[in-house]
């Protein structure tokens, strides 16, 4: 069994995603939901799932590596950023080598980096006449958004859409691909 991580902070629509396409799975488990907002509600879906929890504190996070502690007890092999904002320490990088992907709402390279997050990317998308936009899915490294591009889909921007009506049509993209891209990286 491989056993997944998903660090979400926000609503966990993907993190959910994620949990229900691999219910059942015969090889891989959502084995640890990690936030670092107690009020996440992220953190009520994993109850729901039986899935256990961990509520990241910044210093210790930072400042320690426990976290690798609890990761070996609870047997994890990947790692899924699933609207996780703070940066990725070097110790977890170099403890889960291209074993640690998020996504991000946009086409990077464009639109990414430090403060390129939720409605943020939208907006510039938005005020720059875009004319499409999507989901760039890709390795974690110790920068924000650069690590290696694995999957890549887009969605055209119509004239009327504003950004809140092409975050709707980057989520659609998100829950379509990232369960899916997520299975065949660990089934590899
Ligand atoms: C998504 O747009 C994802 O691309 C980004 O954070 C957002 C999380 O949304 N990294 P949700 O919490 O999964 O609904």
């Amino acid at each position: 069994m491989k056993n997944i991580a998903i660090f979400a902070s926000g609503t966990g629509s993907n993190a959910t995603k994620i949990v229900e396409h691999l219910e059942g799975h015969p090889s891989i488990k959502v084995a640890l939901i990690v936030s670092n907002k107690s009020t996440a509600p992220v953190l009520q879906m994993a109850a729901t799932n039986n899935i256990a929890t961990l509520l990241l504190k910044r210093q210790e996070f930072y400042d320690t590596e426990n976290l690798l502690k609890d990761f070996a007890a609870y047997k994890i092999d990947f790692i899924a950023l699933a609207g996780f904002l703070w940066l990725i320490p070097p110790y977890l990088v170099q403890a889960f080598p291209n074993k640690i992907v998020n996504i991000h709402p946009a086409l990077l390279p464009k639109y990414g980096g430090k403060g390129m997050y939720g409605m943020n990317v939208h907006k510039a998308v938005h005020a720059n006449k875009e004319k499409e936009s999507g989901i760039t899915i890709h390795f974690v490294n110790e920068h924000y958004d650069e690590g290696n591009s694995i999957f890549q889909a887009s969605c055209p921007i119509d004239l009327q859409d504003d950004p809140s009506t092409i975050q709707k049509k980057v989520l659609v993209l998100e829950h379509q691909y990232f369960p899916t891209i997520i299975e065949s990286l660990l089934l590899i």
